[in-house]
This record gives structure tokens, sequence and C-alpha cells, in this order.
């Protein structure tokens, strides 16, 4: 299983399934990194890790359905079989979509279907899951569907809110259990105890 990573921050999702790949935990091959923002960990870490990486964006491509071809295009030349977004700030185009139907797995730092949506992102999935009172959050898996974190719930673990917690706190608490459970799912897919539609 080859998997195509799309990043466009600090990537440490992608490390945590980098190393899971290199020990032995996943049974995949990182084969890129796509990037569309070129002064980023994210980039940092897969040139640590020998990972190609490609810098694609509305710089390199300003039109959006050129934009999409190439990010298709490195993915089908590196023969990727599954996408793996890990902070992607950018809607996937409709050809990758449709190309990788159902091979897109994405991390939300929710438990879904709470706390997802357009603008949800970053500290305000936090601040808004403290400003709902919840006593428990959490993060999932899931495949991309044609919303903003929609698509099939593949794997999804709960974290414990705290009282007196900042969305800082919570986000570095949740990030924690990311870390375990995107390799985790990955390794799953790879040894088909979870299985895509
Ligand atoms: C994570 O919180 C993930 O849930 C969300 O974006 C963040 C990415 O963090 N989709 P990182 O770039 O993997 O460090």
């Amino acid at each position: 299983m080859k998997l195509g990573f799309l990043a466009s921050h600090g990537g440490s999702n992608m490390q945590a399934i980098l190393d899971g790949c290199d020990d032995g935990w996943i049974s995949a091959t990182p084969a890129i990194l796509i990037c569309n923002n070129p002064n980023t960990q994210a980039v940092e870490r897969a040139q640590l890790a020998d990972l190609p990486v490609r810098i694609l964006n509305g710089k390199t491509h300003p039109d959006p359905e050129s934009l999409d071809h190439a990010i298709l295009d490195a993915l089908t030349n590196a023969r990727i079989d599954l996408i793996v977004l890990a902070g992607f700030m950018k809607k996937i185009g409709p050809l990758t979509m449709a190309a990788f139907r159902n091979r897109i797995v994405n991390i939300h730092p929710s438990l879904l279907p709470k706390f997802g949506g357009q603008g949800m992102y970053g500290l305000r999935v936090h601040k808004a899951v403290l400003e709902a009172g919840e006593i428990e959050t959490g993060a999932t898996v899931h495949l991309i569907g044609s919303q903003y974190d929609e698509g099939p719930i593949l794997q999804q673990a709960t974290v414990p809110v705290y009282p007196g917690d900042t969305p800082e706190a919570l986000q570095l608490r949740v990030l924690d259990q990311e870390h375990q459970l995107y390799p985790d799912t990955l390794a799953k897919i790879a040894r088909g105890e979870i299985e895509l539609p």
C-alpha cells in the first residue's frame, strides 16, 4: 500500500505515520508529500525522511483545474493507493476526488459528526468543545466525502475534557491521541482489518 500525504503545516500526524511505516507497525510505503506551502515543518520532516516533496499551490498553478490536474498527476506518477490528508487546509479538486473515490482518509480533531464542518479547524474546534460544556472529545479518522468532514467514519478515539482546560491544552491532548489513532487506522487498513468500500 503506497501512501501519498497532503499537508499544509506541521505534519506531526504525517511524522507519526512515517515512524509507524519505518518500525513495521504499518505495512505501507510512504511515496510522496504534496504540500501547498514550501516553508513548513511538514516539508522539513519529509526531507529528513527522504520522502519526495512536491509544492503545488495557487502560485504554481493559478487555474484551479490545472492545480487539481497537477496534484492528481503527482499522485498517479507516484503510484499511490491511498491519499492521507494530514492537516491539509485546501479542498481536494473534483478530478482527484473522482480518481481516488473512497481512497482519501482524513483526521479531524473532534468526535465527528460533532464539531466538524466549514470553519471548524485548529483551536476553533477545541474552543467550541469547551463552550458546549462537553466532558469528552476526541479524534476521528474518516474517508472524505463531498462535504467538509463528511464520509464514513473508520475509527475514533476519545479524550477527556478536564475542568479548567484551555483550548490549547485540549488541542495538545487530542493531538497526542491522533498520533496513535491515525497510524493504528492505517495499519488496520493495510492488514485488511478495516475494509474500505
Ligand atoms: C490535526 O489536529 C488534525 O486533526 C487536523 O489538522 C491538524 C494537523 O496537525 N486535520 P499536524 O500538521 O499533523 O501536526
